[in-house]
């Protein structure tokens, strides 16, 4: 995702110090080349040379070390990360102090700039501190998190630096290019769960990961994106208006009812065909469960496909071995612009794996296959070819 990506990261004095190795190493694996520059304080946290190993360059302390570094490190980096940032530098960015090669540096690069706050909680309400978030957010620096929780010192409160994971996704979502901005997009995933009783319900193997990684690419890209899930465990990607449903027909509500302001509806989700006819308050008796009376559940696709205006639909066949013929009959019968195939009987492309191996039927019945990949990558090709963008 950070392909050919040059990152700036910048670590000051703060205890979270010791995240940003890690931080480094994960930005690594999604492609990006890191420089790291680390204030005297920061330091006193990370020793510069486990920086050096970790990104196999320089870590850069010193103004001057070279009479150009506060301008040549600007120059050639696409983005600049500041992870930890402590009250002090936060300060000193807002009025444009520059006293040491990261704060300097600050002033000479021209990219996009997140910071990753980190301190104790009484210093993070400071009204000073306060203050001078809102005066560089103004300018267009990204502040993420910080976030609540037990501190270093023993303190409850916020002011713990964000999650490397979430930190990541931010460079990546920042980087990313906005090609579907302006585009509002449903996205359903993971089962549903139909009550049997207060005790067993019907539901599938689904695990959500498709439909998580559809509405992460389509947020990255600058779609609006509305996640309709059923139980998932997966964790929801941010900036996602997220609906989290239980029952077939509570995502028929949830979906039916967006449809009209949405240019796209991917419908991942794994809905339940069957539910049991008259759900028990109580428990069954198990002499009787297997008189069980069950219902066809409504078909939200099809629902959607008939009543859906200006909106492209997505539909999912996931087949136990690839059955084109059908897959074109739902294509049909459902009124989609597109339908994917996967087949799940395949070990690395089926429920809960992080790779997919699809195939995907477009309305004139034009079928594209696709080697197996992570359901990311599957996830943008799907949104390429909905709004016609080059895979
Ligand atoms: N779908 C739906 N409402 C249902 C069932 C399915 O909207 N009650 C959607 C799914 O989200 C998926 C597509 O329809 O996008 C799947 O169609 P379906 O006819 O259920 O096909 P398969 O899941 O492949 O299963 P089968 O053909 O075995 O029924």
């Amino acid at each position: 995702m950070l392909k050919g990506k040059r990152i700036l990261l910048g670590i000051t004095g703060s205890i979270a110090a010791y995240k940003t190795p890690d931080i480094a190493r994960r930005l690594i694996e999604q492609g990006a080349s890191i420089q790291t520059v680390i204030t005297e304080a920061g330091s006193k946290f990370i020793p510069p040379y486990t920086l050096e190993a970790v990104t196999g360059t320089t870590a850069h302390r010193d103004l001057f070390e070279d009479p150009f570094s506060h301008l040549e490190l600007a120059k050639t980096s696409d983005l600049f990360l500041i992870a930890p940032a402590t009250a002090n530098t936060i300060n000193k960015l807002s009025c444009g102090i520059a006293d040491n090669l990261l704060s300097t540096l600050m002033l000479s690069f021209e990219g996009p700039v997140l910071v990753a706050p980190a301190m104790n909680c009484r210093m993070y309400r400071n009204p000073v501190v306060q203050k001078s978030i809102k005066k560089i957010e103004k300018r267009g620096v990204i502040f993420v998190g910080p976030e609540k929780g037990t501190l270093a010192c023993g303190d409850e409160g916020e002011g713990r630096m964000s999650e490397t994971a979430v930190l990541v996704e931010s460079v990546v979502h920042t980087l990313a290019e906005k090609d579907l901005k302006g585009k509002k997009v449903i996205v359903t995933a993971g089962p549903t769960r139909e009550s049997i009783d207060v005790a067993r319900y019907i539901s599938n193997r689904s695990s959500g990961k498709m439909g998580y990684a559809i509405a992460l690419a389509a947020t990255r890209r600058g779609a609006e994106v509305t996640l309709i899930t059923g139980p998932s465990s997966e964790r929801p990607p941010q900036r996602v208006e997220l609906h989290p449903v239980e029952t077939a027909g509570e995502m028929e509500k949830a979906v039916l009812t967006r449809l009209k302001k949405a240019d796209a509806l991917i419908m991942a989700a794994a809905v339940s065909d069957i539910s049991p006819a008259r759900p028990e308050q109580g428990k069954l008796d198990k002499k009787v469960i297997l008189d069980l009376k069950l219902k066809k559940t409504a078909d939200i696709l099809k629902k959607a496909g008939e009543r859906k205006g200006e909106a492209v639909l997505v539909g999912f066949a996931a087949e136990s071995g690839m059955d084109i013929r059908s897959a074109k009959e739902k294509l049909k019968n459902k009124n989609l612009d597109l339908i994917v195939l996967n087949d799940i009987s395949k070990k690395d492309s089926g429920f809960d794996v992080d790779t997919n191996e699809i195939s995907i039927i477009d309305r004139k019945g034009n079928l594209s296959e696709y080697p197996l990949m992570q359901k990311i990558e599957a996830a943008d090709i799907i949104l390429d070819r909905l709004f016609n963008r080059q895979p």
